[in-house]
């Protein structure tokens, strides 16, 4: 693709911009298989470019001037660019002012989101199992495990849940999941924050339940803490003695070589009273030439 076809599908991607978090271009799923270090995302008012490969001068030059050219004619107000594949991936300001605070927003619900870390505070391409969960978490004790920032929280506390537990280990990520309930002036006298390594914590996760519905969104990888092709089915096994009755599972996995059926045969080996419902189609967005590398979210249903 030329870089003037990439500008006319941002622009057409652009037209029904709005203040909603909005995928403009997404390369990672190789479907634009010469911009796969490439993603832009409209964020409000901010327009924020990620880079995961270093280019060449006059390619990295080329493609920013194109980008400025799209944040003029739309009015943005800030340009971010992170550079990934820098070690501490910082990012630069390239226009505008950056607020202190700042704000994504899915769903109509809003995010605190952070220019300074790797991660900006919520992952967009969830949006689709963000929404499911908030069509059925009316009434509902929710387990969201390897909360991050809270969001399915935030979706099912939102739509009327009776109750939520959110673990994580990392402190700061509840906090600022808490924070997230505050934007939304959602109640958290009935929303949990429990920062544990849930591979250790499953008596005072116990303790909470039994769950009418669970999520389990954890990590490919993250080292020390989580190895999905390991680890997977320790949460798995525990499984039926936290649900309730009639419980729905939302198992999530974002591991390129971990297909739908990794998952499927650790429910049928370890929790074969959960039967697979269906996969939730991922958001058109974010599009990608092998859908089993992508985003997986099965439903499980007791
Ligand atoms: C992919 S993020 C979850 C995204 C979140 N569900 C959402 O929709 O935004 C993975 C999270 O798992 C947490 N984590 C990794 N290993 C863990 C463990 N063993 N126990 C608890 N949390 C863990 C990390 O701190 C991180 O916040």
């Amino acid at each position: 693709m030329k870089i003037e076809e990439l500008k006319e599908l941002i622009i057409e991607n652009l037209k029904d911009k709005n203040e909603e978090f909005k995928r403009i271009f997404h390369g990672r799923g190789n479907f634009y298989d010469d911009y796969n270090f490439l993603t832009i995302d409209s964020i409000d008012e901010v327009l924020f470019i990620v880079l995961f490969d270093e280019l060449e001068k006059k390619k990295d030059d080329e493609l920013l001037k194109m980008i400025k050219d799209i944040f003029e004619f739309f009015n943005y107000k800030t340009l971010v660019l992170q550079r990934r594949y820098l070690d501490k991936s910082p990012c630069e300001l390239l226009e505008g002012t950056l607020k202190e605070n700042n704000i994504a927003i899915e769903s109509s619900i809003k995010y605190h989101i952070s220019f300074t870390n790797k991660n900006i505070g919520f992952f967009p391409d969830m949006k689709v199992g963000h929404d499911y969960i908030s069509n059925i978490a009316k009434d509902k004790n929710v387990l969201n495990l390897f909360s991050y920032t809270c969001a399915f929280s935030l979706s099912a506390s939102k739509a009327g849940a009776s109750k939520v537990v959110n673990v994580d280990m990392s402190k700061t990520a509840l906090t600022i999941g808490r924070k997230n309930h505050h934007l939304n002036n959602l109640d958290t006298s009935n929303i949990y924050f429990m920062p544990y390594n849930i591979l250790k914590s499953w008596n005072r996760i116990k303790k909470q339940g039994p769950y009418d519905i669970i999520i389990i969104d954890p990590p490919s990888f993250q080292k020390g803490s989580f190895a999905a092709s390991k680890d997977y089915e320790k949460i798995i096994k525990k499984l039926d003695s936290l649900a309730s009755e009639e419980c729905v599972v939302l198992s999530a996995l974002n591991a390129p070589e971990l297909d739908t059926v990794f998952i499927k045969n650790i429910f049928k080996k370890y929790a074969s009273v959960f039967k697979f419902e269906k996969r939730l189609e991922n958001m058109n967005t974010f599009p990608s030439i092998d859908e089993e590398k992508s985003l997986k979210n099965l439903i499980f249903v007791k």
